[in-house]
């Protein structure tokens, strides 16, 4: 799909804005009855790594994955909804969001269950860290969103392990 939403000049939010939908399979749960939490974080790292590469369009790799948030179990059975987005760029990185909600297939009720960070480093074609487009902050949650991931990025590049 082309449209001027993904391919026009403008590196808006909006660009790079992801939504998923999964359904808690069996394959999928714990003896809890709960859906695995590393299956979940496979989700938010791929929902992630699509909303990065729509902002960037290049290839794109997972620097980090963190401030990951478990605020409620999610159930066998449940459809599990993922958003995604670019909160902030940086030289070569961006920093995307995703929150995730788990929805009862029968009531309809959603409830917030997970939230986390992913940074992602764009790659040129020899696989070294290549700039990224600007991203443009039009709305008030634009501008608070990319405020906050420039302090959560000092935080863990404070604890990036050495060499
Ligand atoms: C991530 C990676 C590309 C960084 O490469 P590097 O040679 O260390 O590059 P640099 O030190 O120049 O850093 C490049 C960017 O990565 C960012 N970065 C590096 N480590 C990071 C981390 N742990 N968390 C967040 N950002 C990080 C830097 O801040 C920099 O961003 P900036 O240019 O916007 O300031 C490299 O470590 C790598 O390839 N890691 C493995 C990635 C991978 O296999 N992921 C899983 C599968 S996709």
């Amino acid at each position: 799909m082309t449209d001027e939403l993904f391919s026009g000049p403008v590196h808006s939010t909006a660009r790079s804005r992801v939504e998923m939908t999964h359904h808690v399979l069996p394959e999928f749960a714990n003896s809890l009855g709960n859906v695995f939490g590393g299956q979940v974080v496979s989700w938010i790292d791929i929902c992630a790594a699509i909303a990065a590469q729509r902002h960037c369009r290049s290839v794109v790799v997972t620097a980090s994955i963190d401030a990951v948030q478990f605020m409620l179990p999610i159930k066998l059975g449940h459809i599990v909804i993922m958003r995604g987005q670019v909160n902030a760029t940086f030289k070569t990185s961006m920093e995307c969001g995703v929150a995730v909600w788990s929805e009862h297939p029968i009531t309809g009720e959603v409830r917030k269950a997970m939230k986390a960070y992913a940074t992602f480093v764009a790659l040129d074609d020899y696989g070294k860290p290549r700039a990224v487009p600007p991203l443009l902050l039009q709305t008030d949650d634009d501008r608070r969103r990319s405020a906050a991931a420039v302090v959560r990025r000092a935080d863990r590049l404070r604890v990036r392990p050495a060499e």
